[in-house]
Formats: C-alpha cells, structure tokens, sequence
C-alpha cells in the first residue's frame, strides 16, 4: 500500500474545484487517510519546494502556494502513488492527457491546480511534513475487498 501527498492549490481552491478533484480520487478507488483545510505558511511552502530553490520558476512558485488556502490530503492506496499523479496529468497543462484534472480545468504549468508525491519515498516524507500522525486515520472501508486486491 502506498501513500501519497495531495494538495489542491490555491487556484484549485479558488476555482470551487475541490469536489471535482476529491470526486475523481474517490471515484479511482484511493483512500482518504487525512485531509485539512490550511493557509501554508512561508516556512512549509519553502521545506516542500526546497528541491525547486534556485530555479527561476521558485519565487513565484512560493508566492503561488501561499496566495490561499490549500486542501491538503493524504490518500492511498495499491499503486497511489503512478496512481494520482495519472489521474492529475503531467505537470504542464497542455502535455496532460485528455481526461486527465490538468488537462480539463488547466492551461498553464504555474497554474496547474493540484500537487501529488512524485515516489513512494517522497511520499512519505511529504506526509510527515504536512501531517502529525494524529491527524491520519488508518481504516477498512467496506469496499476494499471489491478495489484492492
Ligand atoms: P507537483 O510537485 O506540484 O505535483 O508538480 P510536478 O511534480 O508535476 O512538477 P514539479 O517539477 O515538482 O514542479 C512543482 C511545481 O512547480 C511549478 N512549476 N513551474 N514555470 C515552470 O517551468 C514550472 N515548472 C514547475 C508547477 O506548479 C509544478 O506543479
Ligand atoms: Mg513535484
């Protein structure tokens, strides 16, 4: 079972495309492990995009993330992590394949409306950055046996 990091970003939030995003996760079969709705401070915004420091997308890309709100969640699931960045679709907007979140309700790469751990070890270090372990729930959802094998 893998875990993943999901954020709706503030244009996601913006946009009142949180259902639209949560509805296509749900529907995929993930399951919702912890969620919270957040103003990300500059201190978080800086440690998660820490790799992205020096680029010259970095300083909008911080400004970006912590102009609103975010919907931080984690799912999982077998595979979540190929999993939800497929459903998200690739990082720029107009590489997205059709049906993809980014491919429907994007067009550029700085507003590409969701984040999602790109492998399972930085999927587990992004939940224990954005979550304290209290605030993740470990559960049996009644349909498992019916999407996991
Ligand atoms: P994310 O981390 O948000 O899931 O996106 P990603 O893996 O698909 O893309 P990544 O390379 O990690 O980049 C993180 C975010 O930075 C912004 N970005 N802007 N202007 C640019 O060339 C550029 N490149 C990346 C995007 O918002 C991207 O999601
Ligand atoms: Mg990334």
């Amino acid at each position: 079972m893998e875990r993943t990091l999901v954020l709706i970003k503030p244009d996601g939030v913006q946009r009142g495309l949180l259902g639209e995003v949560i509805s296509r996760l749900e529907r995929r079969g993930l399951r919702l492990v912890g969620a919270k709705f957040m103003q990300v401070s500059q201190d978080l915004a800086e440690i998660h995009y820490a790799i992205h420091k020096g680029k010259p997308f970095y300083n909008g890309l911080i400004a970006y993330i912590t102009s609103a709100p975010v919907m931080a969640m984690v799912w999982e699931g077998p595979n979540a992590i190929a999993a939800v960045r497929q459903t998200m679709g690739a990082t720029r907007p107009t590489e997205a394949a059709p049906g993809s979140v980014r491919h429907d309700f994007a067009l550029e790469v700085g507003r590409n409306l969701t984040h999602a751990s790109d492998s399972v070890e930085n999927g587990i270090a992004e939940v224990s950055l954005w979550f304290a372990d209290q605030e993740l729930v470990n559960w049996e959802r009644a349909t498992d046996s019916w999407i996991f094998e």
